[in-house]
């Protein structure tokens, strides 16, 4: 027999979380999750930013050896491992021409992903206001809502996505500044005009410029992704945040770091102190080594990204579809074929055709009417999707039969 008054009682979140927007990436999951359960081909997910291929072996190794490591098994300090501060440092040095002090204009996150929360937390204040990029990367808005901040979107606008500054010519006093480049989702790079502009958006509004360098090392063409801080080289208002997630394929071992202005890594690390604690040494350690080794296998990666580029833009073309070709990141970025609704479009492209794209919607009102793919696949993968967009996309959609 059941006691109903052991039953477990249903709380109410607290309001903070009862706001959060839903998140738009587990629900598509669940979506994906539950059509894999049943049969039929196999189901082709280009929706996320998820890199496929393994993380270099020597960074395998260095952390295999590090977690052997007795020092590594103790709390690590507060004060991120001066050999991944160094390292950090020095790859500024080497790829950007730009001088950080390790002690004090750096520091270390488990992933951009809390990088991202802590700048946020760190700046904005209730009811404040953060201009963030419309469109951008979800996180921003989840990150604005947690801190109860007002959110000014930034339209980036077609082709090249550059900020259309009158888009916020209201906003006269504005905390923090966010922009992303190399673009997720768009795939556009950085010019230093944008950063420029960005930082006299910032001096005239008191605002901190973050700027969101996740995709630093994908460029194409022999490109090399500008650095916020190549622009603002006295930090007088930047702080930029890099990730290992996507330069060496290392999405699950959840390391990323801030570089920058003294004061605002300093906010940073206050809120870092109380709300995430630590990271572990080893991974800190093995962070260095990425970061200081050879870096062919991250050059390599670029390679492989760009021949994936080349084959989908191609092909997408081919069927007529309205395409940017991305100059970097690993997201393809496309007009819903028809000016069809993104929504639509992607939920029968995966029930009918088993292949997951995101819909541009989760990216901001400016999104709507786009999808996202991701290049996270083999070159034969990335043909079949093709082929089933091709299927997909045939007259029936032509002719608003489908779409
Ligand atoms: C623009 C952007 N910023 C930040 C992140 C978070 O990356 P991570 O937390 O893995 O460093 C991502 C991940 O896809 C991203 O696309």
């Amino acid at each position: 027999m059941t006691d109903s008054s052991a039953a477990q009682r249903v709380f109410s979140p607290a309001e903070r979380v009862a706001i959060l927007p839903p998140n738009f990436w587990s629900e598509m999951d669940a979506a994906i999750a539950r059509l894999a359960a049943q049969p039929g081909p196999r189901v082709i997910d280009v929706s996320k930013g998820n890199p496929d291929t393994p993380t270099p072996e020597h960074i395998v190794a260095a952390m295999q050896a590090q977690v052997a490591e007795p020092r590594n098994h103790r709390y690590p300090s507060y004060e991120a491992r001066p050999s991944l501060r160094q390292a950090v440092a020095e790859r500024y040095r080497v790829d950007h021409g730009v001088t950080v002090d390790p002690e004090t204009e750096v520091a270390v996150f488990h992933g951009s992903h809390e990088a991202i929360l802590a700048s946020v937390q760190a700046l904005a204040d209730p009811g404040s206001t953060v201009v963030l990029p419309d469109p951008g990367y979800p996180l921003y808005r989840s990150a604005a809502s947690l801190a109860q901040a007002h959110v000014a979107p930034l339209v980036l606008r077609h082709p090249e996505y550059a900020p259309d500054w009158s888009s916020i010519s209201e906003v006269k006093d504005a905390r923090m500044l966010l922009l992303n480049y190399p673009n997720n989702p768009t795939g556009a790079l950085a010019t230093t005009r944008i950063f420029s502009e960005a930082l006299d958006f910032a001096a005239a509004t008191g605002a901190a410029f973050i700027h969101d360098f996740a995709y630093s090392s994908l460029g194409f063409n022999g490109q090399t992704p500008l650095s916020a801080l190549a622009v603002d080289t006295q930090l007088r208002a930047t702080v930029e945040l890099q990730t290992l997630s996507k330069t060496y394929s290392m999405a699950g071992w959840r390391c990323g770091m801030a570089a920058g202005n003294a004061s605002i890594i300093d906010a940073m690390k206050a809120f870092q102190r109380h709300a995430y604690s630590t990271m572990f040494g080893a991974l800190q350690e093995t962070a260095a080594v990425a970061l200081s080794a050879n870096q062919d296998a991250a050059h390599e990666l670029v390679t492989v990204y760009q021949r994936r580029r080349d084959q989908v833009v191609a092909a997408l073309r081919q069927l007529g579809w309205d395409v940017v070709q991305p100059e970097g990141t690993f997201f393809v970025w496309a007009r819903v074929p028809y000016g069809g609704d993104a929504i639509d479009f992607a939920n029968r492209l995966r029930e009918e055709q088993r292949v997951a794209v995101a819909p541009g919607d989760g990216f901001g009102s400016q999104g709507r009417g786009h999808i996202r793919i991701g290049l996270v696949h083999d070159e034969e993968t990335l043909a079949e999707m093709l082929q089933r967009l091709a299927d997909f996309t045939g007259p029936s959609v032509a002719s608003g039969a489908v779409v």
